[in-house]
């Protein structure tokens, strides 16, 4: 089987630095960077083998700092690739650097420091004992009411139907050369939130979703690093 972790990092974090901050993946969490716990709840999990990493050349160093000697401690490969311009990019250039003969990748937020390494190990095992799949990603239901925006003003345009709907968060667990089709498909300027979306536009397959752990949130504001933290310490 085969499975390398995807960490994109080539972000620069604008709606954190906006805050007043400096690069959300450097920041601390009970002492710790963002980009460690990421990293290690990658690195934890059993069935990961090797962890590709993007991000943008001024990075490098300190990102490097950070990794090099967790990637030791757990006896797993490291290897860097150029950030993009859009998370979409830098997932492929890390995807690149995943060895050849790596039949599977699973594309994790290097800003989702809370992902439990349990929940990836368990859906790979969900993946592995089924022959046909293309992939699996962590959903959650909605829990506020959803509406649409009318088209002019703040008016409300309508409610949908929540039950219909689900939010998606990485590790985004998909097939390594079924990816990289899709990434060859769909035209660069397309735009894309996610890596299940590119196999979904190339009609390359039904990817499953498997129930996601709450507290996988995305660091993107400074609040949700205090989140982070407070649930951390609960
Ligand atoms: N990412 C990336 N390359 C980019 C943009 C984003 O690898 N060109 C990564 C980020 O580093 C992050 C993940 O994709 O780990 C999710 O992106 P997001 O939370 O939006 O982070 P940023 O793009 O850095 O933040 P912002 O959108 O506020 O600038
Ligand atoms: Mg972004």
């Amino acid at each position: 089987m085969g499975l390398w972790a995807i960490l994109p990092a080539g972000g620069n974090g604008e709606r954190f630095r906006q805050g007043g901050q400096a690069d959300k993946l450097l920041a601390t969490l009970q002492g710790r960077p963002v980009l460690a716990w990421s990293a290690e709840a990658v690195l934890a999990a059993e069935a990961v083998e090797g962890l590709a990493v993007a991000c943008r050349a001024e990075a490098r160093p300190g990102y490097e700092a950070v990794l090099r000697p967790l990637c030791e401690r757990y006896g797993k490969p490291l290897r860097f690739a150029p950030g993009g311009a859009t998370r979409r990019e830098s997932v492929a250039a890390a995807l690149a650097a995943v060895p050849e003969g790596v039949a599977w990748v699973a594309v994790h937020d290097a800003a989702r420091p809370l992902l439990p390494s349990a929940w990836l190990d368990g859906a790979f095992a969900w993946l592995a004992a089924r022959a046909d799949s293309m992939g699996a990603v962590p959903a959650l239901p909605i829990a506020d009411t959803v509406k649409r925006k009318a088209a002019d003003g703040d008016a409300l345009g309508g409610t949908v139907d929540r039950e219909a709907l689900l939010r998606v968060q990485t590790p985004q667990i998909l097939r390594r050369d079924i990816l990289a089709q899709a990434h060859r498909a769909v035209p660069a300027d397309t735009p894309v939130t996610d890596d299940a979306q590119l196999v979904e536009l190339a009609g390359l397959g039904a990817i499953a979703w498997l129930p996601g752990p709450a507290c996988n949130v995305k660091v993107t504001e400074p609040d949700d690093l205090r989140w982070a933290d407070a649930w951390l310490a609960r």
